[in-house]
C-alpha cells in the first residue's frame, strides 16, 4: 500500500519537475479566432505548470499559431522556423498550431525542417500532452479526430486584457466561397449554446471585463441546437435574439465579428438601436463591388442587396461605424469590375477598409480557375 503511495507521488513531482522551468513562448498570427486560441492555449499551459514567456530567446518551447488565408501568411511559417532554428540560444523545442497545422497535419514534418509537434485547431485543449509527447517521443501531431471538436472552455483562458474578452460563439464556416481555404481548416460551423455564452458574459463581468467580443468566423450564422438562453428576447435570427440577451446582462460594451453579408438581417441594426451596450460598429466584408465577381466568390448576394443593407446602417438612429474587407484581382475581374468596387467604396463611405490582394489557396475551386490579373495591376497604387 505504501509503496503504491510512493511510486504514485514520484509519478506527479516526476511531472511538476518535468514542467518546472520551462518557458513557452508563443507567437499568434491570423484572426481573432487565432487569438482566442492562443489565450485559451496559455492559460492551459500555466495550469499545467509551464511558465510563458514573451523572450523568445529563453524559451525552451516555441509555438507558432498559424494562418493560411493567404499564401504569404502560410510562408512566414516556413522562414520563421528557420529563423528559430539558426538563431535560438536554446535550442527549442518547436511546435506549430492553427490553421496551417490543421490543413497540413503530418505532412508539415517534412515541408518544415525543425518541427516537434503539429497541433490542430481542433486539439487546442491538448497542447500540454502534444509538447510532452514531443519532449519524450520526438515528433507528435494531433488534429482532433472528428470535424465537430472544438474547445470551447474559457476558464484557464489568459486574456489580452483584464478589461476587453474574446468569446467564440461559432466555430467553422459552411460558406465556402470559392476563394478560401477558411472552411477547410475550421471545419463546419459550430454554435454555443445562449446560455453558456450569457453564463460565460456575466461572470467576465463580475470579474472586471467591460467589453466582450462576440467572435467566429460568420457570427451572424449563429444557429445553436436549442433555445436555451434565449426564450423571451425577440428577434428574427438566432443572432439577433442572442445580441439582445447579451446586452441584457448589462456588460458594459458588446462587439461582434465578423458579420457574413447574406446572413445579416435589419433586425441586428435595430438591436443596435435598442441597446446602447451595443457598439455601434458593423463589419460587413462586401470583397467585391460586382454582382458578376461576388458570383465567381459564391458570395449568395448581389452589390444591390448589400448595398441595401448599408442603408439601412446608414439610417439607424446611432452613427454606426462601418469597416469592410476587399478582394483586389480575383480571377476574371475585368477593370470594369474594379471600377465598381471603387464606386461601391465610394457609395459607402466605409470608416475603414482591409484590402487584400487574391492569394490562390490550393484545394478551393477558384485555385482551379485562370488567375488572369496580372500582378503589376493587384498592386497598382492610385
Ligand atoms: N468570414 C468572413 C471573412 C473571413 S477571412 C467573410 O466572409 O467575410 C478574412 C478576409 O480574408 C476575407 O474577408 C477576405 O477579404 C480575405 N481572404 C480570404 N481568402 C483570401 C484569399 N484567398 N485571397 C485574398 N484574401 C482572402
Ligand atoms: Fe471564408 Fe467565405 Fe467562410 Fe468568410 S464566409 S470564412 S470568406 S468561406
Ligand atoms: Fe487565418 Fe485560420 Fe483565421 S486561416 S484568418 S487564422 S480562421
Amino acid at each position: 500500500m505504501q509503496m503504491a503511495k510512493v511510486a504514485c507521488f514520484s509519478g506527479f513531482w516526476a511531472d511538476i519537475l518535468r514542467h518546472e522551468m520551462k518557458k513557452v513562448f508563443l507567437e499568434t498570427w491570423g484572426c481573432q479566432m487565432n487569438v482566442s486560441d492562443s489565450e485559451r492555449v496559455t492559460g492551459t499551459l500555466a495550469r499545467d505548470g509551464y511558465q510563458v514567456t514573451t523572450d523568445e530567446n529563453s524559451a525552451d518551447i516555441i509555438i507558432l499559431n498559424t494562418c493560411s488565408v493567404r499564401e504569404k501568411a502560410e510562408h512566414k511559417l516556413y522562414s520563421r522556423v528557420g529563423r528559430i532554428r539558426h538563431k535560438n540560444e536554446i535550442k527549442p523545442v518547436i511546435g506549430v498550431m492553427g490553421c496551417v497545422a490543421q490543413l497540413e497535419g503530418e505532412t508539415l514534418f517534412d515541408k518544415i525542417e525543425g518541427v516537434d509537434f503539429v497541433l490542430g485547431t481542433r486539439a487546442v485543449g491538448r497542447v500540454s500532452t502534444a509538447i510532452d509527447e514531443a519532449i519524450k517521443n520526438g515528433r507528435y501531431f494531433d488534429v482532433g479526430e472528428r470535424e465537430d471538436e472544438y474547445d470551447w472552455t474559457v476558464a484557464d483562458t489568459h486574456r489580452h486584457s483584464p478589461y476587453v474578452a474574446f468569446l467564440p460563439i461559432i466555430e467553422g464556416c459552411n460558406k465556402f466561397c470559392t476563394y478560401c481555404i477558411v472552411p477547410f481548416s475550421r471545419g463546419r460551423e459550430r454554435s454555443l449554446e445562449a446560455s453558456e455564452i450569457i453564463r460565460q458574459v456575466l461572470e467576465l463581468r463580475r470579474n472586471g471585463v467591460k467589453e466582450v467580443h462576440l467572435i467566429g468566423q460568420n457570427v451572424n450564422s449563429y444557429r445553436p441546437e436549442t433555445e436555451s438562453g434565449l426564450e423571451g428576447f425577440a428577434g428574427k435570427s438566432a443572432f439577433s435574439r442572442l445580441l439582445r440577451a447579451v446586452a441584457a446582462t448589462g456588460i458594459n460594451r458588446i462587439k461582434f465579428n465578423t458579420s457574413f453579408p447574406r446572413d445579416f438581417n435589419d433586425d441586428m441594426v435595430d438591436a443596435i438601436d435598442e441597446h446602447e451596450n451595443l457598439c455601434n460598429w458593423v463589419h460587413l466584408p462586401v470583397q467585391s463591388g460586382s454582382s458578376r465577381v461576388l458570383k465567381l466568390m459564391k458570395r449568395g448576394h448581389t452589390i444591390e442587396k448589400y448595398l441595401a443593407k448599408i442603408d439601412r446602417i446608414k439610417a439607424s438612429s446611432r452613427d454606426i461605424a462601418l469597416t469592410t474587407d476587399i478582394i483586389v484581382g480575383f480571377p476574371g475581374e475585368t477593370e470594369k469590375d474594379f471600377q465598381d468596387t471603387v464606386s461601391m467604396v465610394k457609395y459607402c463611405g466605409f470608416d475603414m477598409a482591409y484590402m487584400f490582394k487574391y492569394s490562390p489557396r490550393p484545394g478551393t475551386p477558384a485555385f482551379e480557375m485562370v488567375d488572369d490579373v496580372s500582378e503589376a495591376e493587384k498592386h497598382y497604387v492610385f
